[in-house]
């Protein structure tokens, strides 16, 4: 099959790769000269473990190739994936769908023979009838279909979500367009993974809907660790209590300091705009993400509390930047919301993140003093937060920090520790719902 990418960022350039894997002819298609002249030469703009790897041994077989030139591929491909970026629109938080027209309009231009079209980036639904109908105006002549393919990868392990996954959803509205997916997507059926064929539309809104159902878990539990708090239970426990039962499932069920990411905030914002659109809102939704928006900021106000209800003055270092770890992805990070609420407190941050130093000088407030490692950054601390549970803060030698530490107090926002461990090295340690903490004024215990 020939295959073409259309944006090879994320989405792009890790299905480009897998595809061209399973033996496809795949070209990946970008704008920014910059960017495809260094992926020629072999170099990965992002951080995803495995890429590099596989960009480069595709390439090397000549099934994988980079280039500016969208007509020349698209004239002679069997499919065309469009994986532009969709971000928020800024004021009402609707997918910005520009760069997917735009390409829609680039690619009708070229198109030379039958042709399927594929929406990979996540879209709203009624996208794919809207670039149909951009096709159909600009080239009433050709031949081609609208197929909706959304992509369920997560950050960190996309190659291994790509190559097994859990399901492949692809909504098309003829047969012609569903055999052509097949073929596409043939190695996988022999991997066995379910294939799931639906009409456009629901594809579209299949993506919405089971992100913003993973958010929604994720907010319940945090929810459930602050009543944890209060009442001096342990939500880990409240977690696989509730995730044995399969009606439920473990996962996404981890308590921490609210979901960022390219995703979920985006996702969420767009699917509770479609809803108001279509007069049916989705109040779950709403809630979900407003509640976790207020968490994020709720993290820094924990971190004051544990420091005796003021950082005036005081310095705290932030573990971890990301918005989890093996990325250096900080859009939406808690750790934004939280180093700004430290500052607005009076304190001085000091920050590492193994991987997401660059993104983060481009993105947190101005201020923050950026360190090599986690023992430089803690160094003359009054309190520590661990914020993303990258491996190397697991495994922290804790006398060493300790020692380099003003005040041995940590904020463990993920609980990767044990309490009695680190309590049992001098700490003030406070995690996220596992009743380690006194229940805050005003808490009922049961006698009262
Ligand atoms: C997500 C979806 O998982 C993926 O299917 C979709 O295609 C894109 O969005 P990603 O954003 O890469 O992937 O990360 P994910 O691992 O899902 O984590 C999202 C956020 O939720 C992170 O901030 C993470 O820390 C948080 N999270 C996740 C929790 O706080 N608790 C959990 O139990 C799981």
């Amino acid at each position: 099959m020939k295959i073409v990418m259309v944006g090879s960022g994320y989405v792009g350039l890790v299905s480009g790769a897998c595809f061209a894997d399973f033996g496809h002819e795949v070209v990946c298609v970008d704008k920014q000269d910059s960017k495809i002249a260094a992926l020629k030469r072999g170099e990965i703009p992002i951080f995803e473990p495995g890429l590099s790897e596989l960009v480069r041994s595709n390439a090397a077989a000549g099934r994988l190739t980079f280039t500016t030139d969208l007509a020349g591929p698209v004239s002679k491909a069997d499919a065309v994936f469009i994986a532009v970026g969709t971000p928020s629109r800024r004021g009402d938080g609707f997918a910005d769908l520009s760069y997917v027209y735009a390409a829609s309009r680039e690619i009708a231009q070229a198109l030379d023979g039958y042709t399927v079209i594929v929406t990979k980036s996540t879209v709203p639904v009624g996208t794919g009838d809207e670039v149909e109908r951009i096709v159909r105006e600009l080239r009433p002549d050709a031949e081609f279909a609208v197929v909706s393919n959304p992509e369920f990868l997560r950050e960190g392990a996309a190659i291994e979500d790509f190559k097994r996954p859990d399901r492949i959803v692809i909504g098309a509205e003829d047969e012609r367009a569903r055999a052509l997916m097949a073929e596409v997507y043939r190695p996988l059926y022999l991997n066995s993974a379910p294939i799931l064929n639906t009409s456009r539309r629901t594809a579209e809104l299949t993506k919405y809907a089971a992100n913003a159902f993973l958010a929604t878990k994720i907010t319940f539990i945090n929810e459930m660790a602050d009543l944890c708090e209060q009442v001096g239970a342990n939500v880990q426990d409240v977690a696989r209590g509730m995730g044995l039962d399969n009606r439920i499932g473990a996962k996404f069920l981890h308590a921490g300091p609210g979901y960022g990411g390219s995703c979920f905030p985006k996702d969420t914002l767009a699917l509770i705009k479609t809803a108001q659109d279509y007069g049916t809102p989705a109040r779950i939704v709403e809630t979900v993400a407003a509640v976790n928006d207020q968490r994020k900021r709720a993290m820094g106000r924990k971190v004051v509390a544990a420091c005796g209800g003021s950082v005036r003055g005081k310095t705290i270092a932030v573990l971890g930047l990301t918005f989890k770890p093996n990325t250096d992805d900080m859009r939406d990070a808690p750790s934004i919301a939280i180093v700004t609420a430290l500052q607005d407190g009076g304190a001085t941050v000091r920050a590492f993140d193994p991987e997401g130093m660059e993104q983060a000088r481009a993105t947190l407030p101005a201020g923050v003093v950026y360190c090599s490692d986690a023992y430089e950054c803690v160094a003359g601390a009054d309190a520590a937060v661990i914020v993303t549970e990258w491996n190397i803060f697991r495994a922290l030698d804790l006398d060493r920090v300790r020692q380099a530490m003003a005040a041995p107090v940590l904020i463990d926002l993920r609980n990767v520790y044990r309490p009695e461990q680190v309590r049992a090295k001098g700490f003030t340690y406070l995690d996220v719902g596992r009743g380690s903490q006194p229940p805050q004024p005003g808490a009922k215990t049961a006698a009262a």
